[in-house]
This record gives C-alpha cells, structure tokens and sequence, in this order.
C-alpha cells in the first residue's frame, strides 16, 4: 500500500529538503519503490538525486514538481506509476491556502520541521494551528500529522512552549535531530544518513528511530481503518 509524505513549514531553511530526502533515501534501502516530489522551485531535491544517481545508492524517482500549480490534483495522480509504495513531497516554503489544501488531502502523514529559534517556533506554531484546521476541515481526517525539532543544539528548554502548544492541540511531537556534519556529508554524496556507515551516526540513526517508528504505527492505524472499511481512502 502507498503511503504518502508531505515534509512542509511556512519557512524556508526549516530542513524540508533534508528530512524528505532522508526519508526518500531510508524508504528506499528498505527496499520499497519510492517517489520523492520536489516542490521547491530552486530544485534542491533534484540537485541531490542527480548525485545519487551517480552511484549505486537504491533508486529513488524523483518528479519535478516545482512548475505545478493549485489545481495540480490529475497531474498529481499521473506522475506517480502504479508500483510506487512510498510517496514523499518536499514542499515549497510559502504557499497560498488553496495549494496548501491540496497538498494537505494528498497526504497520509504530514511531518513539520522546526528550528530552534523562538520566530521559527512562533512561526511555525501558527502555521501548524493553519494545517490542524485544515485537516480538521477535509472530509475524513486520517492524515496524522507531527512536529519534528530540526538543528537542536543543545538541550536548552527552547522547544518547551511549542511542546505545550502542541499538547493542547493533541498533536504529537515526534523527535529532536540535532545538528550534525552528517546530514551535509550525506547531501554531498547524494545519499541518506541511514546509508552512511553506521558507527558515524549512532546519535542521528537514534533521533529518527522515534519518527520511523511513528510513520509504521501510522500506516498500521490508516491501513487498518482502511481494511475494516472505517475511511473511504482516496
Ligand atoms: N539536522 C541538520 N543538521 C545540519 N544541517 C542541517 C540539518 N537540517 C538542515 N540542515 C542544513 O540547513 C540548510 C537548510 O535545510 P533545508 O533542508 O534545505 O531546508 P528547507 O528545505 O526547509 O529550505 C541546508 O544547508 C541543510 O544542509
Ligand atoms: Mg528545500
């Protein structure tokens, strides 16, 4: 079954492109046929796949997506063959409500990175409060989504009024990946930090446990809604 990844903020810099292209690259090495939509008008996504194809990393196709705009839903179902079995969309920072709104019914799972300023957390509080009242809105409200913590420093409590926001809103804050070397040594070989050797990214691999973890559980509860015929998935 297909389940779709829509790595988004408001804010340009938050690590979309870096989460959605180790999310390509470790739904890949898994062996699953993966899709990753690059959004971003400056084509980052593209950029690193085209040195990933200079290897002999597992494949990941990629579809360029960055000239698409609101009304993109046929187009949308086009691109993506048949086989695929794991979707992941880096989007675009800056999106008017209606493009949102789709991206948003495409998803099966919506992940948002945060930086650790205090106008990161402010502006990505409200742009969170914006996606819950759009899930809120469509017809069936399956599409999970969760906060990820991106560039974390050092421990320093600034991430505790976004947790509270988040408690209120009952949306679940999933991990905190810490900024490393490693993740810009990966981008410069194409590949994932999951693909890196293991004894180099013990701290990274333990940080995005938590979010693989959470993406299985979540396709687990979509699927066995799915199966019992509670959500009319489409
Ligand atoms: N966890 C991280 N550790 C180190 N550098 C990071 C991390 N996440 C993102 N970066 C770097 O921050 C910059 C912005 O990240 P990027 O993924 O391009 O953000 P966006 O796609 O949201 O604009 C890039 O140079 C990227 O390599
Ligand atoms: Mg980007």
């Amino acid at each position: 079954m297909m389940q779709t990844v829509l790595v988004i903020n408001s804010k340009g810099g938050s690590g979309k492109t870096t989460i959605a292209s180790n999310l390509a690259s470790l739904f890949a090495a898994s062996h699953l046929k993966t899709v990753l939509m690059d959004y971003d008008p400056q084509g980052s996504s593209l950029y690193w796949n085209s040195i990933r194809q200079q290897g002999n990393c597992p494949a990941i196709h990629l579809v360029d997506a960055s000239h698409l705009k609101v009304g993109l839903t046929r187009t949308f179902q086009l691109r993506i063959p048949d086989d695929i079995e794991r979707v992941v969309i880096d989007a675009p920072a800056g999106m008017c409500r209606k493009m949102l709104a789709e991206m948003v019914s495409k998803a099966d799972v919506i992940v948002v990175p945060v930086l650790p300023s205090p106008i990161d957390i402010h502006a990505s509080s409200e742009f969170i409060y914006e996606l819950k009242l759009i899930i809120n809105t469509c017809r069936y409200c399956d599409t999970a989504l969760g906060i990820i913590a991106n560039r974390a420093r050092s421990d320093n409590g600034l991430y505790e009024p976004l947790k509270c926001f988040l408690e209120e809103l009952d949306i679940p804050f999933i991990t905190t990946l810490s900024d490393t070397d490693n993740y810009i040594s990966a981008v410069e070989k194409g590949m994932g930090i999951h693909e890196l050797k293991p004894q180099t990214v013990k701290l990274e691999l333990s940080q995005w446990l938590p979010l693989v973890k959470w993406l299985a559980d979540t396709r687990s509860v979509t699927t066995t809604l799915l199966s019992t015929g509670a959500v009319n998935h489409n």
